[in-house]
């Protein structure tokens, strides 16, 4: 095999309860993923030696490393450290990887960890190795908590650091908006910044209450817009209190709900239906508190 694709999507926390500090210094999650239709593609070649190179294309190509710290190049690596030791002479341990990057940077849509988990599905083909999915998910979670989702896509609840993942049924599409702003948010400082908020409050244990998983096997977007919930969202808002514009945007123009992505800035918002997501779209573009806004579907499925 000389080359071989990855499609990989975006995701959105549906519910992002952040729970205590851990002694590892990562908050206790309890967390929704849901995978929505914008993909990163990610194409691993065949290369003449054994080193791992990556070059850049597509709308937000320029704003990611093309060095050894680009997270898709660490992940190749990492993958091929596990490599069992007899390996089939003919295929080499290198890689040219490229990465079409249409997933917004920094953006609270795991761009970063789409991308490696796209190496990690596409390397693993490319080399021929016979890892099982619980392997390429322990590779995964040392990248990231974020990336053991990346490579599974669709909708599930994680646990722990977000790496314990439990997939989830959704009984049709629903159909968003995201609200791509302006600059990145660093999710380490996110988090910081809503420890400093809660300073002396009492945080409870995360969970994901059981109306959202029945509103989302029922595909009940009335019901679920009533229950997104990302407790990140204030200490975005205090970082840039900007986005409370985003958000009073899309409630103004008939969103059925809108939170903030992950750690943000990206705001995501609910529709009714593809035509309303649509003209949501439009509006939000116009509306002078996004950069831009983009109707998609979820959920989304890997493609590898
Ligand atoms: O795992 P990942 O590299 O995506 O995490 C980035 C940062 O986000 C961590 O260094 C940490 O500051 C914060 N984080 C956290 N608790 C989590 C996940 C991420 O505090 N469950």
């Amino acid at each position: 095999m000389l080359q071989v694709i990855a499609r990989m999507p975006a995701k959105i926390n549906l519910l992002l309860a952040v729970g205590p500090v851990r002694a590892d210094g990562f908050h206790e999650l309890a967390t929704v993923f849901h995978a929505v239709s914008l993909y990163d593609e990610v194409t691993a070649s065949a290369a003449d030696d054994d080193g791992v190179s990556v070059t850049l294309s597509g709308r937000y190509g320029s704003g990611v490393p093309d060095d050894q710290s680009n997270l898709a190049v660490r992940a190749a690596h990492a993958l091929a450290k596990r490599r069992p030791a007899v390996r089939r002479p003919a295929v080499r341990s290198g890689v040219r990887l490229g990465i079409r990057k249409e997933i917004p940077v920094a953006a609270g849509l795991a761009g970063g960890s789409a991308d490696a988990a796209g190496a990690l599905l596409a390397c693993a083909q490319l080399w021929q190795l016979r890892l099982s999915n619980a392997r390429l998910a322990t590779v995964a979670a040392s990248l990231g908590s974020d990336v053991p989702f990346s490579l599974l896509g669709g909708t599930a609840v994680g646990t722990g650091r977000g790496e314990r993942l439990r997939p989830v049924p959704v009984g049709g599409s629903l159909h968003w908006v995201l609200a791509v702003a302006d600059g990145e948010l660093s999710t380490p400082d996110v988090y910081r910044r809503l420890d400093e908020l809660r300073a002396g409050r009492p945080v409870p244990d995360p969970t994901v209450p059981d109306e959202l998983l029945a509103a989302l096997a029922a595909a009940d977007a009335p019901t679920l817009a009533g229950l997104l919930h990302n407790d990140l969202q204030e200490a975005a808002l205090s970082l840039r209190p900007q986005l409370a514009d985003t958000l009073a945007a899309g409630r103004d123009l008939g969103a059925l709900a809108g939170i903030v992505s992950g750690s943000g800035p990206t705001c995501v918002f609910l529709a009714p239906d593809a035509d309303a997501a649509a003209a949501l779209a439009s509006g939000l573009a116009a509306s002078g508190t996004c950069a831009d806004a983009v109707a998609v579907v979820g959920p989304a499925a890997v493609g590898a």
